[in-house]
């Protein structure tokens, strides 16, 4: 795999002496409960096997209760009692939420949305990210809190605010502004520069003086796209900057306390450009939820990947997750017995070396109230509770895997933030387009062949890898066109799609015909974009079906092969899918949307024109998740059972088996059986012998 080498990595500071192990924990509310359940709760968390718990993520109003006076009193006495208790602490800098009395004294550092409402106090997040005022006040705060537990022994990590831009990413306010044409300057230098970039000839934009300048409120019609993916990086930046200026003040006082903040790497969240982040942590911590549907477990399993990608292949921080409902979508399903299992240890074995659930107890009032947690309403007598400490105990079972990498699989999909928000911009084909969706889809059709895929931030470099699907990746600057053009002539095999290489970083069009920067590489030209409309389908002469997008291509290197064409539509008889071999690699083109299952068809002809194969036997292929980690002594294999079926594995590498979560097959049946939504964990002592053949 390769790194990032910009990401430092400072793991958890665990008490002295401590045997390596993987942390295991949750938030914890404290101030939500009286005294007398704290020594329950830390009770229970020994019995369940916590090991860290995140604290006072939102405790702002609580230790500063007025502008002037302070209350540490009882925050001390939970910190002293963990510690008695042998459970570390990730204090939270406690400025996510500002109290009542900030919002009341200072209104000018509420949000302010792209239509100019207020996003007012009463919920959690109402600050501006660029508001100096807001971070002053803040920045007192995470002073006194580190000053005051510098040389608590409880003391194992910082946790910054807390999930920065879950509300607030976008801010339209006067603040924005100004610190807008801040970043704006510092990016482009001079008037003409940006007047250039942003294709201001267009509708009488130009410029004249930099306080002419707005972020894209609403307006009379389709705001300037270069204008609204600077604005998405600034706002995606002003958050980094506030996460540096807490960091800073940490850094200061306690040097030697490792310094993390919850990404969230899930769903359709897009504000937060990871990728760029990742350095600025000491390890990399991701919040993830399940979305259900079909593809609930693919995406947990991309998601977890991504996060991977980001914090470069090395050990992260699950720091929150469900153990069953969550309350804030439209319907919250409960987990069904082994998901709770199953989802965390899926993180695991992609990396993640603590593991923990919003929140530790279950809230009797608020608007969460309805969200699980480690004991819920019905106490430690629950089945949740039971399945809590016997996940405990898999992860302490577990202590071996801590502090090992991520195996680099040879396929990797290419995730990209820039494309991201660029290609489903207003004023574009289709507003149908889902950009992480067709990566998903991707994600899936290996999921469905058994082929471990990474996935990588496309800043990454490539040469690790033989095969990278790039979905829709619609902005190619020149450096990026070159690094793929590169991987293809250095025997990589690149797959590609529609929409993708169309634009620079400017969000101007690479002029020739599509897919622009990547057309000679794929040896196809486009000139015109074909979308369909929604519900509409075309066929393919190989019986696929194609939604959403079809074009007009036309093969223009002799060696292009054409592996499907549009059967029926205005497309019928032009080349769908290609595939230019180019020296020892390849470079392959999907004009349109075919979904995961389709996918899956096209991938594996694509992946043993490449060589690339299934680590797992046959029986096992499209039911089981396989996640690798290694260190210098062994790998160890993680198989998640995906289905509700027992699945055979027979045909494994031989291993040692580490752990199994349950439920465990009634038969007491060995590693050969994998239980359904089960996890199993081998150790694979000599680096991981070939699969037997099936
Ligand atoms: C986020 C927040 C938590 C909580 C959970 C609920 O992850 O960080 O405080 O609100 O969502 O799922
Ligand atoms: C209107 C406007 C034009 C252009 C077209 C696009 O006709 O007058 O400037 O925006 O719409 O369809």
């Amino acid at each position: 795999m390769t790194t990032n080498p910009s990401v430092q990595h400072r793991w958890i500071r665990w008490p002295e002496g401590a045997t390596p192990r993987l942390g295991y924990g949750a938030d914890y509310n404290p101030e939500q409960w009286p005294r007398e359940v704290w020594r329950e709760d830390v009770r229970l968390m020994r019995e369940a096997g916590v090991t860290i718990v995140s604290l006072a993520i939102f405790s702002w109003a609580r230790l500063q209760p007025t502008p002037d006076t302070w209350d540490f009193a009882w925050l001390d006495q939970v910190m002293d009692l963990l510690h008695e208790h042998g459970i570390a602490v990730d204090l939270a800098t406690a400025t996510a939420s500002p109290p009542p009395w900030l919002s009341t004294l200072h209104p000018e550092i509420l949000p302010v949305t792209r239509t100019g409402e207020t996003l007012w106090p009463g919920a959690r997040q109402h600050w501006r990210p660029t508001s100096p005022v807001f971070r002053s006040h803040a920045l007192r705060l995470v002073d006194k809190l580190a000053t005051r537990y510098a040389t608590h022994p409880a003391l194992a990590a910082w946790h910054i605010s807390n999930e920065l831009g879950c509300h607030n990413v976008h801010d339209y306010s006067d603040d924005a502004a100004g610190a807008f044409r801040l970043w704006l300057r510092d990016r482009y230098r001079s008037l003409d520069t940006l007047n250039h970039a942003w294709g201001t000839s267009f509708w009488s934009q130009h410029y004249s003086a930099w306080e002419q300048i707005l972020p894209p409120r609403l307006a009379a019609s389709h705001p300037n796209p270069t204008q609204q993916l600077d604005f998405k990086r600034f706002s995606s930046d002003a958050l980094r900057d506030h996460l540096c200026a807490e960091r800073e003040v940490l850094r200061r006082i306690t040097p030697d306390v490792p310094v993390t903040t919850n990404f969230m790497v899930m769903g359709e969240t897009r504000g937060m450009d990871y990728a760029g982040w990742a350095a600025e942590v000491d390890f990399v911590s991701n919040d993830h939820y399940v979305h259900p549907g079909p593809q609930a477990l693919d995406e947990l399993s991309f998601s977890a990947n991504l996060v991977s990608g980001i914090a470069g292949g090395r050990p992260w921080y699950l720091m929150e997750h469900s153990t069953s409902a969550v309350n804030w979508q439209p319907v919250n399903r409960a987990k069904l017995p082994g998901e709770l299992a199953r989802d965390s240890l899926l993180h695991v074995g992609h990396g993640a070396d603590a593991v923990a659930f919003f929140q530790w107890r279950q809230s009797a009032a608020g608007a969460e109230k309805y969200h699980s947690a480690m004991v819920p309403h019905a106490g430690a007598g629950s089945e949740v509770f039971r399945d809590v400490t016997r996940l405990g105990a898999t992860l302490a079972a577990l202590a071996p895997v801590a502090g090992s990498v991520r195996k680099a699989a040879r396929a990797a999909i290419v995730f990209d933030w820039d494309s991201w928000w660029a290609a489903e911009h207003d004023s574009h084909p289709s507003e149908l387009l889902r950009y992480r969706q067709e990566a998903l889809d991707w994600y899936s059709a290996f999921l469905a062949l058994g082929v471990r895929a990474d996935v990588v931030p496309a800043g990454s470099d490539f040469s690790g890898h033989d095969v990278l699907v790039a979905p829709v990746l619609h902005v190619v600057p020149a450096e990026l066109a070159k690094r793929l053009t590169d991987f293809v002539h250095g025997g990589g095999h690149l797959v590609t799609t529609y929409f993708s290489g169309i634009v620079d970083e400017n969000d101007h069009v690479h002029l020739g015909g599509y897919p622009g920067a990547l057309r000679e590489l794929l040896g196809v030209q486009v000139e015109e974009f074909a979308p369909l409309s929604d519900g509409e389908q075309v066929r393919l002469d190989n019986g696929d079906t194609a939604t959403l997008w079809t074009e007009a291509v036309t093969a223009t290197a002799p060696e292009v092969r054409v592996l499907a064409r549009y059967a029926d539509g205005p497309q019928a008889g032009r080349p769908a899918v290609t595939r230019r071999p180019v020296a020892a690699g390849s470079a392959a083109y999907v004009s349109t949307r075919l979904g995961p299952r389709q996918l899956a068809g096209l991938l594996g002809g694509l992946l043993d024109s490449a060589g690339v194969v299934s680590e797992l036997p046959a029986a096992a292929r499209g039911r089981v998740d396989l996640t690798v980690r290694r260190d210098e002594r062994a790998e160890y294999w993680f198989l998640a059972n995906r289905t509700d079926e027992p699945v055979d594995l027979a045909g494994l590498p031989d291993g040692e088996v580490l752990a199994r979560s349950w439920p465990t097959p009634a038969d007491g049946s060995g590693a050969e059986n994998l239980a359904p939504r089960g996890v199993l964990v081998l150790r694979l002592s000599d680096g991981g012998a070939p699969p037997r053949p099936v």
